[in-house]
């Protein structure tokens, strides 16, 4: 890894064994070029024809009598609106002096190892200079005097630069920023597939993809969370890019809150690509002196396919974002009580719920909704954070204890950003609502926010949830976030840094996080928002686990699960078995498939166990110890797509040691067929030279047979390696292969 500089003109190439990544500053304009972002490329001491100049009709001209200095085709790290580039600019900042009119020119960078250290936000963790270096690149407006300091941050393992933006305000005037990117960078062509993970509630994360046309294309979210609309991801794919070939980039966004990542094709076929806060309703006022920075962007490149920048962001997840305490543990195989009982429980039941838990072997029964003063439905209670006595006679505390002397442990459901009607809060602090005191508020789930901008509020919800957290014995907290934010206005900022209040809202959330983890740094956290409504690396820098999806039938969890892992580690994914008829699409599968399925994440259940007859609970028992007994593998080893849900009727993944002696391979097939054709499943990763058993199975095949002949599969018998077993032809079944080296 390393970052090379030639200095006549300026021309930055950061690089390691996978990537470069090569920016030049314009010697007439100083305006600061993408030049290349891609395979690695061997050093040269000039990129000066990276900058093909051209004169082309009908445009300005930033140098007089130089027709060849249009803005308006340069490729641009970080285009500025105004002088010319009429494609969307990566940010807007007004001056007293000059409105939205700005000049910023390159005036020196700063190149240094590991990187600066951030307070209050999620950022890349580097913790060994050695792994990371890098590069300002400093521009200033030379009327306003703000400062603006390009940050690009490149690691020595992954194929990933990380960008973000800072402004710094030297002038006398405040200024404003209406638009602030955390990266741009212009590509040189518009062929490519562009791939999302969208959806809404119970249907989140589903693979799209569009071929890139002109003009913009967008994902984002104005809900105040990351949202379940569109994840704050996107790839882009060559038009020939599939999971194991082609070129692919990712961009992934380290932020929960409002997002915007924008495509805008040109005329001339560039592909003007960025991510950042999204510009709706922000703006921030810098005064003299102030800084402000962007959230980061991983921006992440493979030239095999999909999958490999999946394996690429799986490891900068578990290695750069999540806490160090959280990236080799085991987490716990739990049961939630949520869809079990809702809100009608008392301690008997949950205490027998919980006595049958520990005799199947969960690790860890977590109480959900429900547990506070009067909450026996959705319209009350919310930061009435004291236990219900009426439900729960001797409380959180008394509770937590006796489950712990099952040999199991606690866990505990919140929802901290939240107030109901009628409230403490509510009836005595109207202040610490969003909202506006002069108009109407609107609800979501019967809900409303609290002000999470003000210090004040994250004070006293802090203050509530450390008590229970002191009096009781818990080691996990479900927070869950369900209502988007509307009327977004805070009292406690002036009506003309209402701009400001979504950023500070989610910067109020980060806070709330780090003063609890700081207090319990035992405590693991899984993040959750109406299922999977704020699932995005921001979350995971605090909180190492997030829920899903509401939807836990077998077929959609296939879907969902399969979209998520694009981005997001296995051991990240929320992933439960839970009753049929499914409660959310009334489906029936077998309690192996939805076992088969929920293997493949952070496991668990939420399902009446105690209404179980003998036989599924034996069932159950053993699924848990399988489970236990591959849990190292499924978490801490790699994955790999083999067949997509969204594509046929077979979906299939596979996960495999980092040594690559032990494999396990999932296939569900949603319809049976009647008399269908034969399937082979080709796996991937292995050794191929390496013999390998199919576990069952007396035959062992090499490694290039199970992954260039693969494994033969349709409905009516399923070969596991010669051993041909004839099985039931049913709807949603699932099949699962244990791999190893012999
Ligand atoms: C949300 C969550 C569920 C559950 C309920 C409780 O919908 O996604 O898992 O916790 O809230 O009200």
């Amino acid at each position: 890894m390393s970052i090379s500089v030639n200095k006549n003109p300026m021309e930055f190439h950061l690089f390691n064994q996978k990537i470069s990544y090569i920016i030049r500053v314009d010697e007439e304009t100083g305006e600061v070029l993408s030049c290349y972002f891609g395979k690695h490329i061997q050093h040269k001491d000039s990129y000066s024809y990276l900058s093909e100049k051209i004169e082309r009709p009908c445009t300005t001209s930033l140098v007089e009598g130089n027709h060849k200095s249009s803005l308006e085709f340069m490729r641009r790290e970080y285009p500025d609106f105004g002088h010319g580039d009429f494609r969307t600019a990566a940010f807007d900042i007004h001056t007293e002096v000059s409105g939205s009119i700005c000049e910023f020119k390159y005036v020196g960078y700063n190149l240094f190892k590991g990187r600066k250290a951030v307070q209050g936000k999620p950022h890349l963790r580097i913790e060994n200079e050695k792994d990371a270096e890098t590069l300002e690149i400093i521009l200033v407006d030379a009327v306003s005097k703000v400062r603006m300091i390009l940050t690009y941050l490149i690691l020595e393992e992954s194929a990933s630069v990380v960008r973000s933006v800072r402004f710094v305000n030297e002038g006398k005037k405040p200024v404003i920023i209406k638009k602030a990117m955390s990266f741009s960078m212009d590509f040189r062509d518009k062929d490519y597939k562009m791939l999302s993970l969208s959806g809404t509630w119970a249907r989140e994360r589903h693979i799209e993809k569009s071929l890139l046309h002109p003009g913009v294309q967008s994902v984002y979210s104005t809900r105040g969370t990351s949202g379940h609309t569109f994840n704050p991801f996107f790839a882009l794919m060559k038009e020939n890019a599939e999971e194991y070939q082609g070129e692919v980039y990712g961009f992934s966004l380290l932020y929960s809150g409002n997002f915007l990542g924008l495509i805008d094709v040109d005329t001339f076929e560039t592909a003007r690509v960025m991510m950042g806060i999204h510009p709706q309703d922000f703006s921030w006022k810098l005064n003299t002196s102030e800084e402000f920075e962007t959230p980061e962007c991983i921006m992440t490149y493979s030239s095999t396919g999909l999958n490999d920048l999946s394996q690429e962001l799986h490891k900068i997840i578990m290695k750069h974002i999540v806490r160090e305490e959280h990236r080799q543990d085991i987490r716990p195989v739990l049961i939630n009580n949520w869809e079990a009982t809702y809100f009608d429980f008392n301690e008997e039941k949950i205490i027998d719920f919980a006595e049958e838990a520990a005799t199947l072997g969960f690790d860890l029964f977590v109480l959900d909704d429900g547990w506070f003063e009067g909450r026996n439905d959705d319209t009350t209670s919310l930061s009435d954070w004291n236990p219900d006595l009426s439900k729960l006679p001797e409380g959180i505390s008394g509770l937590s204890r006796k489950v712990k002397e099952m040999g199991i442990s606690f866990g505990l459901w919140f929802e901290p950003e939240m107030v109901s009607k009628g409230t403490n809060i509510f009836e005595t602090h109207p202040e610490y609502l969003v909202g506006h005191p002069m108009r109407k508020r609107t609800h979501g789930r019967n809900q409303y926010v609290l002000d999470f901008s003000n210090d004040e509020v994250v004070e006293l919800v802090f203050g509530m949830m450390e008590k229970i957290l002191t009096e009781s014995e818990i080691s996990y907290i479900k927070w869950d976030m369900n209502r988007s934010i509307t009327e977004a206005w805070s009292m406690n900022l002036p009506a003309e840094r209402q701009g400001e209040f979504y950023h500070r809202y989610i910067m109020g959330v980060y806070k709330l996080y780090e003063k609890l983890i700081d207090a319990f740094p035992e405590v693991l956290f899984e993040s959750c928002a109406s299922g999977g409504g704020r699932f995005d690396p921001g979350m995971l820098y605090y909180a190492p686990q997030t829920w899903a999806s509401d939807d836990t039938d077998a077929w959609e969890r296939v879907k969902i699960q399969y979209g998520t892992s694009v981005v997001y580690p296995l051991k990240t994914i929320g992933t439960h078995v839970s009753a049929v008829p499914n409660h959310q699409v009334g489906r029936i599968t077998s309690l192996k498939a939805r076992n088969e399925t929920a293997y493949f994440g952070s496991f668990g259940y939420e399902m009446d166990i105690t209404k179980m007859s003998e036989e599924e609970k034996n069932q159950v028992r053993k699924h848990i110890l399988f489970f236990k007994e591959k849990r190292q593998l499924i978490q801490h080893g790699d994955l790999y797509r083999l067949l997509s849900p969204f594509e046929g009727n077979i979906a299939s993944w596979m996960v495999l040691s980092k040594d690559q002696k032990e494999g396990l391979v999932y296939i569900c097939q949603a319809l049976a067929i009647p008399n269908a054709p034969q399937i082979r499943i080709k796996l991937k990763g292995l050794n191929e030279k390496s013999k390998y058993q199919v576990v069952g199975s007396d035959h062992w095949h090499y490694g290039d047979e199970l992954m260039y002949l693969g494994i033969l599969f349709n409905e009516h018998y399923f070969e596991s390696a010669d051993n041909v077993q004839f099985v039931l032809n049913h709807d949603f079944r699932t099949y699962l292969l244990e791999i190893k080296e012999i």
